[in-house]
């Protein structure tokens, strides 16, 4: 039996597009904005054991970039993924939003807390550059549709417009 969320895991995502901007307004440091997003996602958004940044950052050989866990919500999280690996790594190598209904059925998948079951990842892309990934996890199966993903980008967007990433 498929059961459909409550009421409450359905967000008016516009509204909170507009209180992202409100909140974020007046402020453009990265840190500050991110951990106030991160908030905000975690506070407002039903049903998540995760939600934070992970920020492009030189890797410890210098040979490159990774992604380094920034500013979230939730449990201590692994600290490095390199891009390609997980869910994260994949978005940030693809730019692309991945919706995962299912985390033990996607290849690779880092499991930082065993409480995950769904996942999206929404890279985040400011002047060109890919500066990082923004991760929101769930230990509901097929937590998130494509509305939320929509929903969740326009929210991203709202941050990025209001902040300065490098
Ligand atoms: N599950 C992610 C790793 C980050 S944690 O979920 C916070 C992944 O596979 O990239």
């Amino acid at each position: 039996m498929h059961i459909l969320p409550a009421a409450s895991a359905r967000p008016d995502y516009a509204m909170l597009v507009k209180q992202v901007a409100s909140i974020l307004e007046g402020e453009r440091d990265l840190v500050a904005n991110a951990s106030q997003f991160s908030a905000f996602v975690y506070d407002t958004i039903a049903d998540l054991n995760w939600a934070g940044f992970y920020l492009a950052r030189p890797n410890k050989a210098g040979t490159g970039e990774e992604l380094l866990v920034g500013p979230f919500q939730g449990k201590v999280a692994c600290a490095r993924i390199p891009f390609g690996r997980g869910v994260c790594g994949a978005a940030a190598s693809t730019r692309a939003t991945i919706l995962v209904p299912d985390v033990h059925a996607f290849p690779g998948h880092i499991a930082c807390d065993s409480a995950s079951n769904a996942e999206i990842v929404i890279p985040l892309v400011q002047n060109g550059k890919l500066v990082g990934v923004f991760d929101i996890d769930s230990p509901t199966l097929e937590r998130f549709t494509l509305a939320d993903q929509a929903g969740l980008e326009a929210m991203i967007g709202a941050f990025l417009a209001a902040t300065d990433c490098t």
